[in-house]
């Protein structure tokens, strides 16, 4: 069954299915381009109140094709529940006829840095993050970060600090406790404080190259969901996302660059 979702998804899969036909074309020339979906899904979206599928990220992926021709010759998607990657599975046979795809059943945290070193390390390699919480653990980030790696994650609000009030798990995912005074200050903008922290973090990976205007995703009615953050090693990809995430989004506004600056490198 696809996976039920609000409208405001596709402005999440639209900044994706934009920038993948960009990054095929830059990496043209690697020996070859994979594609790694962390939180894969099931492969299609069902829009909630309209009777409407849509690709979900793993179509997209195996869609995304440069001018050129280029395509990605590998696409590796991770899923846990093993009802729904039974599904993509079946999604596949009928759209992977290349048979470029491959789907593995498990948790992403011990998933992926098991199959990260299965890759040749100079291979450019796009890592989707697209979990519906806090479930990527820091050493996971860390174990990709030497390879040839570029992010677009899902980065959740608040809520999700709120559902874990444990703060194992918390901390866990910032790799660092350094969360809390951040979470315990009641200063307006902390949620984009968290964010800072998290991409400090990524960029102490060598993820240096970020876009200024993270996208907000919201709900129809204004409700905060999340930023997608996206992070490179590579100045051009920067530039490239920053010109997707001026395009309209998918209620159709456009979207102007925030001025404020952020310690990280924008150039
Ligand atoms: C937000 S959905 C992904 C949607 C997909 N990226 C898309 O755009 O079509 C998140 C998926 O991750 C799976 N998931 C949740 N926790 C996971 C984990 N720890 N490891 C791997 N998959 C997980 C869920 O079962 C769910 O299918």
């Amino acid at each position: 069954m696809p996976r039920q979702v609000g409208s405001w998804t596709q402005d999440k899969l639209k900044i994706l299915q934009q920038y993948l036909p960009a990054y095929l074309a830059a990496t043209t020339k690697a020996l070859e381009r994979i594609y790694i979906d962390a939180f894969a899904g099931p492969g299609l979206n069902r829009l909630r109140g309209r009777n409407l599928t849509i690709d979900g990220s793993p179509l997209i992926a195996l869609d995304a094709r440069a001018r050129n021709g280029t395509k990605f010759d590998r696409l590796l998607f991770i899923e846990r529940d093993r009802a729904v990657a039974a599904e993509l599975r079946g999604v596949l046979k009928t759209s992977d006829k290349t048979q470029r795809a491959t789907v593995i059943d498990g948790d992403v945290n011990k998933e992926l840095p098991r199959l990260i070193t299965k890759l040749h390390q100079r291979s450019p390699t796009f890592v989707f993050v697209d979990p519906e919480g806090i479930e990527p653990r820091w050493t996971t980030i860390e174990a990709i970060a030497p390879w040839r790696t570029e992010l677009l994650i899902n980065f959740p609000l608040g809520m999700s600090i709120n559902r874990n009030p444990d703060s194992d798990k918390v901390t866990a995912y910032f790799g660092t406790d350094r969360w809390r005074a951040l979470w315990n200050s009641t200063r307006p903008g902390r949620t984009r404080a968290l964010l800072q922290l998290y991409k400090e973090r990524l960029a102490e990976l060598g993820y240096r190259y970020t876009t200024q205007d993270d996208r907000l995703v919201k709900t129809s009615q204004g409700r905060r969901l999340y930023y997608l953050v996206f992070v490179s090693k590579v100045a051009i990809a920067r530039r490239i996302m920053t010109s997707v995430l001026t395009q309209p989004n998918s209620t159709g506004q456009i979207r102007m660059p925030l001025s404020r600056g952020l310690p990280i490198n924008h150039r």
